[in-house]
């Protein structure tokens, strides 16, 4: 039976390591976020004590005319330094003689983080002549990068063809923290979906209806199904591709016993700013003009019992328009709600605006997992085969 590659399964002390992370969180020359960089540390702290030397490269954005400033990852090299107090180096590129001279005068214990890996359209492409490059500059191949395993790339499954490789602490536990909800997962298990789109999330749902014993749908993506039982949703947005899902989601739900709760009221607006006057509305009082952007109160109160007997929770997508402080009270809620409970649950948030959004209410030490993967977390969930953890796998 394959398993995925651990740093126990490779002889990695006093080598040149290649760790692959995910430091996609800059913007306009900024650090947006330091999570994934903190996440990132236990693996260079054990990569560390092993005397090696570390070569860190990512990928940032979606760079369509090759380098810019402005996609650079020079400003995380210093936010890495603060972080772990130790110099760390930076090059202009992630491939060619200048990278090759850096990485030679590398020193056990040091790191060298290179430029943008996707300044290089062969990254995207996975060329594997880009790919046998990148492997030349060191010895043994680490992965750390969870949040990109979704992507076919060359640093991601061709590069770990031509070097013993594994995954990093981050990767793994990644791995095993969410695989878990795919097995055998403690119940009541309570699982939150909100966020924007029904059709980003179709493969989770499925997935979590053969697993869950509640779902509760909320954000932008409740207002489908709302609109699916018949109920005037206003302007509020919808995917009306979607409708026919949101009614075999229900019956399925039925089906198989699943506990499907939909919000039963919301906090409406004419328009989608913050500062806009809003009321709380029940759900059959919404008007033709109205704009559902958070959750209601009667709602978060029928959930707090379901959380309270819950011994798994997942919660992946923000409940309102959360951007604008006036419709965020409905996620801030659940988050103290999921924080605050007494019973003990394995409480799991998934990345992306999840994570952003706990981030900021400097919460996320009060979760058990909190995932560094937006769409690489769903596709887990969904039970899709991923190209970066099948680059990992033992043969
Ligand atoms: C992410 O942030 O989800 C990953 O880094 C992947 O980035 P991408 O969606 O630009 O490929």
């Amino acid at each position: 039976m394959p398993k995925l590659l651990t740093l126990a399964d490779i002889n990695y002390a006093k080598k040149v390591v290649y760790l692959r992370v995910d430091y996609n969180v800059v913007e306009d020359g900024k650090v947006i976020d330091e999570f994934r960089i903190q996440q990132s540390i236990p693996t260079i702290r054990k990569l560390l004590a092993a005397d090696c030397k570390i070569i860190l490269a990512s990928h940032n954005g979606r760079p369509t005319n090759g380098p810019s400033q402005a996609l650079s990852l020079r400003p995380v090299a210093q936010v890495l330094a603060n972080l772990i107090d130790k110099p760390v180096g930076f090059v202009d590129d992630c491939v060619g003689p200048e990278v090759e001279l850096e990485v030679g005068k590398l020193k056990p214990g040091e790191l060298l983080l290179l430029e943008n890996l996707r300044f290089h359209k062969a990254e995207e492409k996975n060329n594997a002549n880009f790919a046998k490059s990148m492997a030349n500059l060191a010895e043994v191949y680490v992965d750390d990068a969870f949040a990109n395993v979704h992507r076919a790339h060359a640093s991601m499954v061709g590069l770990p063809k031509f070097l013993p490789h594994c995954a990093g602490l981050l990767m793994q536990q990644e791995y095993e923290r969410l695989s878990s909800l795919l097995g055998v997962p403690a119940r009541p298990f309570v699982a939150i979906i909100g966020g924007v789109k029904i059709s980003s999330k179709i493969g989770v749902l499925q997935s979590l209806l053969k697993k869950a014993n509640t779902i509760f749908i909320a954000g932008a993506m409740a207002n489908t199904f709302i609109q699916a039982l018949g109920y005037e949703i206003g302007k509020s947005s919808t995917e009306q591709d979607c409708i026919q899902t949101a009614k075999d989601i229900i019956k399925s739900a039925k089906q198989n016993k699943v506990n499907l709760i939909l919000p039963t009221d919301f906090v409406v607006a004419t328009s989608a700013r913050q500062g806009v006057k809003h009321r709380l509305v029940r759900l059959d009082k919404i008007e033709k003009n109205d704009i559902a952007l958070d959750i209601g109160k009667q709602t978060m109160k029928a959930i707090w019992p379901v959380l309270e007997s819950a011994k798994t929770i997942f919660w992946n997508g923000t409940l309102g328009m959360a951007e604008l402080p006036d419709f965020a009270w409905a996620s801030r809620d659940l988050a103290h709600m999921i924080a605050l409970r007494k019973n003990k649950a394995d409480t799991i948030i998934g990345g992306g605006d999840t994570a952003a959004f706990i981030h900021k209410l400097a919460m996320q030490g009060r979760f058990d997992f909190v995932s560094t993967g937006g769409g690489a977390s769903l596709e887990l969930l969904a039970g899709e085969k991923l190209p970066g953890i099948e680059a990992l796998m033992s043969k």
